[in-house]
């Protein structure tokens, strides 16, 4: 009867995975994946370095467009804790508007470091990697009824990739996920939240983003993702950060393992291209060198006006000179006269 009972459960949890036990480190970890999952070794991987000066601006990009994020209706959203992420459903009434086809929500979740660290995100832009990162998972449901049956093909998922930092003030949106972390700390709980305004989540300016075709960032890997990654970042207070680094375990019992460094590392963007909506530049510039550049430009004009200035002086006084030494000459010719 043991045995039997064991054996389902191993069977469940070899179908939930899709087959094989994985983790993020260790020898089951993300260097492994590819042994058990082929498609991990494919050359069309999530997520990637987005290195901005070799995007491909793409003018005729449509703005993404999300539909009834402020509207998540009345019933309450399951949260569940997975083993590898903190995961919420989403209601079939949110979809995403500007891509070829009509993309409807499915669930998002968020990937995040150890205690303490400055890194989490699976994308990096410029070799520069965030805190966490947030996912929001989208299926074609124009050609397919059902997020697993969309995941295996060309094109069939849409994901949006929200870089998070940490801000100055607690962010009230993601208090609504992360104040239910303690109710699911083990592997496999699930709870249910309030509805709230999953908008508020994302950047308040979505027109800043990349595209890319790319994969799934978690085994089976499948390269079947048009991959939306927003330039604008989302912040989080610094308790909050910690509050996602430290209550959640990746397992269901004793031993308990900490729930963390859930992100998988950026993959060779190969023979892909990244297209922006934007133009590089003047926009990618940070705030810092704006800042400098600004002073630089204010102590060159500075300098200039006071080179000006002094040469000008110099002239003056030599002419002052000059004339002073003109009237002695005539007025000493006056006297000899
Ligand atoms: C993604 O791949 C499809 C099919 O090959 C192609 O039509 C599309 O332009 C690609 N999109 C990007 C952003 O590279």
């Amino acid at each position: 009867m043991l045995f039997f009972a064991l054996l389902v459960k191993v069977t469940w949890i070899l179908a939930a995975d899709g087959g094989h036990h994985w983790t993020y480190e260790g020898p089951h970890g993300q260097d492994h994946w590819p042994t058990s999952y082929p498609e991990c070794g494919g050359d069309a991987q999530s997520p990637i370095n987005i290195q901005t000066d070799s995007v491909i601006f793409d003018p005729d990009l449509p703005a993404v467009q999300p539909h009834g994020y402020d509207q998540p209706g009345t019933e309450p959203l399951d949260l569940h804790n997975n083993g590898h992420t903190v995961q919420l459903s989403l209601p079939s009434t949110l979809h995403l508007g500007g891509l070829p086809r009509k993309y409807t929500a499915a669930q998002l979740h968020l990937h995040w470091g150890q205690k303490g660290s400055q890194e989490g995100s699976e994308h990096q832009i410029n070799s520069e990697a965030t805190v966490a990162e947030l996912h929001v998972v989208h299926y074609d449901s124009e050609s397919y009824g059902s997020l697993r049956e969309a995941a295996q093909k060309p094109q069939g998922l849409a994901v949006l990739g929200i870089l998070i930092e940490v801000g100055e003030t607690e962010n009230q949106a993601y208090g609504h996920i992360l104040s239910h972390l303690h109710e699911i700390r083990h592997k496999d709980q699930i709870t249910s939240v309030p509805p709230f305004n999953v908008r508020e989540l994302l950047p308040q300016q979505l027109e800043q983003f990349f595209r890319y075709n790319g994969s799934l960032t978690t085994p089976p890997c499948y390269q079947s993702v048009v991959w939306t990654v927003f330039h604008r970042r989302a912040q989080i207070s610094v308790e909050q950060l910690e509050k996602l680094q430290g209550t959640l375990f990746s397992t269901e019992e004793e031993p308990l393992a900490p729930l963390i460094q859930n992100y998988r590392i950026p993959q060779p963007l190969n023979q892909r291209t990244i297209f922006a909506s934007f133009v590089q530049g003047e926009t990618l510039c940070p705030p810092g060198e704006m800042l400098g550049l600004g002073v630089g430009i204010l102590a060159g004009c500075l300098c200039l006006l006071l080179a000006v200035y002094f040469i000008a002086q110099k002239i003056r006084k030599k002419r002052l000179g000059n004339r002073k030494s003109v009237a002695f000459t005539s007025a000493r010719a006056t006297t000899e006269a």
